[in-house]
């Protein structure tokens, strides 16, 4: 089973706790092919959150936290689709927003070790490409 799942974490560069048992992926070597947010979606966060967002990725059944079904964030927040609260999410660097034991990745970090001289600035910008993917994604409520 962790044959299986590993490549699928090593794509996504990141840091993931899967089923008690620690695996720890290095940061992808190549960059990412596209950088637009459904792009970097699907790199990073379809593995988890499925491509639609909805937390039905092949490898969901595994975390021991279910990932959030990303569709639904406005629709929990009366609404309003809070895109600062996203950003802090996804970031995760933030440690008064980190809840213990949590599966999702600390991406702020993960985004700065790949590739080559990732500046703050790179950084910002896929999370933000992110932020604006998901709201793409808002169930119409
Ligand atoms: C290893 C699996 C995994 C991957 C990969 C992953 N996530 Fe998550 N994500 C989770 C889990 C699990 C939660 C729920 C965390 C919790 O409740 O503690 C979560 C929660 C979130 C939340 C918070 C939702 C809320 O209810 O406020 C956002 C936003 C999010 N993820 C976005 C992303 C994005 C964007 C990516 C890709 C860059 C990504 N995730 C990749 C597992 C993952």
């Amino acid at each position: 089973m962790l044959k299986m799942i590993r490549p699928v974490l090593w794509m996504a560069g990141a840091t993931a706790f899967v089923a008690g048992t620690v695996l720890v992926a290095t940061a992808p070597a190549a960059s990412v092919s596209t950088e637009s947010g459904s792009g970097l979606f699907r790199s990073y966060c379809a593995s988890c959150h499925g491509v639609s967002g909805k937390g039905d990725g092949p490898i969901a059944a595994n975390l021991r936290i279910a990932p959030a079904d990303l569709t639904l964030l406005a629709k929990h927040n009366h609404g309003k689709f809070d895109a600062e609260k996203v950003r802090a999410a996804i970031d995760g660097r933030d440690a008064q927003k980190l809840h213990g034991g949590s599966d999702m990745p600390v991406w702020g970090d993960a985004f700065k070790r790949s590739g080559e001289g990732y500046s703050e600035a790179k950084v910002k910008e896929r999370i933000d490409a992110l932020v604006e993917h998901i709201e793409s994604l808002q169930a119409q409520p």
